[in-house]
């Protein structure tokens, strides 16, 4: 396994000039050795151009790649000894099950005994055992995708495994074990493991640090935690969460944040208070999940005029839209409690925006 420092920018454009030419702008990470990482952002976002500059599918057109400090810019995928799982099943037809996931370890004049103990024991966490001697071409296309995610993890010597959205054609009840099963294997072998996917539950369950990318920006490293708690960019608000985070636009005046014709007091870091005093004009997130229903007229609440209450099984999804001298200043979804049964469309609910959780946004990137 190894530790993978990238310093580099990728355009499929021979004379890039602006930044709409690049795939991936400038950027500079490192892939801990070990790590479970994920690469999640919307489709074009970069996420398969920067694995294939990871593999060297794809040399970068500017800077470099190190694999435990040793650059490897112009390295083939065999010389870096990396395992890549695509999108749609890789594997031989006329080959057996067995003899697919032993593939890669023959290929590379691993003893038969070693062979066996390995290809067996990846046989069982994938519960492929019982059809090692079948002919790999009678298989339904998740059974397929298996042995290609078998054949990724059988070599316990690759620099790093790269996925490339390795789920799409499992059927979810499989998705879920499977994506288990990647998070045991992890553990178990301590790979370094980079899982591309627009499917932000599969990236927050399955990865220590996600990589939020965005328009070819990485956006925001970080734990699951730390993306919902603390989005740094207005992007990954909206992007993580079910649905996501709630913008408003606040103004500073008279010591106070106005919002929507009111004044607002919130307990602010003097730091913050600093910014948005500078700033004048900036964005309120809160989350959906950190709205709260409040008495009415509540100093640090927002009146929204009610559009609908929904009964989603496991909460209430409340959509309001905050009013500014009659015009709509801004929607607001939130997830609430039996308590919000009651409430009719046009009705009035009194929302508490104003919270130890609530962000503030200059220029969409999170103030400190
Ligand atoms: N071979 C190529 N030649 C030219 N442009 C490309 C090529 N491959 C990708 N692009 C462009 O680069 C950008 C990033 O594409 P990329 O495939 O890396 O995105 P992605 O995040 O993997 O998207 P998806 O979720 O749809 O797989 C897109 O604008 C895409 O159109
Ligand atoms: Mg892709």
């Amino acid at each position: 396994m190894a530790r993978i420092d990238l310093d580099l920018a990728h355009s499929y454009v021979p004379d890039p000039r602006t930044d709409e030419d690049y795939a991936l702008l400038p950027l500079k990470f490192t892939f801990e050795d070990g790590g479970a990482y994920a690469l999640l952002g919307p489709s074009g976002c970069g996420k398969t151009t920067l694995l294939n500059c990871i593999s060297g599918l794809l040399r970068p057109s500017h800077g470099t790649i190190a694999f435990d400090g040793r650059d490897v810019t112009a390295a083939t995928p065999q010389a870096r000894n990396i395992a890549q799982v695509f999108q749609f099943p890789v594997i031989y037809d006329t080959m057996t099950v067995g003899e697919n996931l032993a593939f890669p370890l023959r290929n590379r004049g691993v003893p038969e005994a070693q062979v066996r103990e390995r290809v067996g024991r990846v046989a069982e966490m994938l519960d492929l055992s019982s059809t090692l001697d079948r002919r790999a071409s009678g298989l339904a296309a998740d059974a397929k995708q298996k042995i290609s995610l078998g054949r990724g993890l059988v070599r316990h010597d690759v620099s790093a495994i790269l996925f490339d959205e390795p789920l799409t054609v499992i059927d979810p009840q499989l998705k879920w074990q499977l994506r288990r099963k990647l998070k045991e294997i992890h553990h178990e072998f301590r790979l370094t493991l980079i899982y591309v996917t627009h499917d932000q539950t599969e990236a927050l369950t399955f990865a220590d640090q996600v990589v939020v990318m965005s328009r070819g920006k990485a956006v925001q490293v970080g734990p699951a935690d730390a993306l919902f708690e603390r989005p740094a960019h207005t992007f990954v608000g909206h992007f993580i969460g079910s649905p996501g985070m709630n913008f408003l636009t606040g103004q500073w005046r008279d010591d106070a944040v106005e919002l929507a014709g009111r004044h607002y007091t919130p307990t602010l870091t003097p730091s913050v208070e600093a910014a948005l005093r500078a700033a004048g004009s900036f964005r309120i997130g809160v989350r959906p999940e950190y709205l709260h229903l409040a008495p009415e007229r509540d100093a640090q609440a927002v009146p929204v005029r009610v559009e609908r209450a929904q009964d989603i099984g496991t909460y209430w999804l409340l959509t309001g839209t905050v009013q500014e001298a009659g015009a709509q200043a801004g929607t607001l979804r939130a997830r609430l409690g039996t308590e919000a049964a009651s409430l009719r469309a046009g009705d009035t609910a009194w929302l508490s925006v104003f919270n130890r959780h609530t962000c503030y946004y200059v220029n969409e990137e999170l103030v400190p």
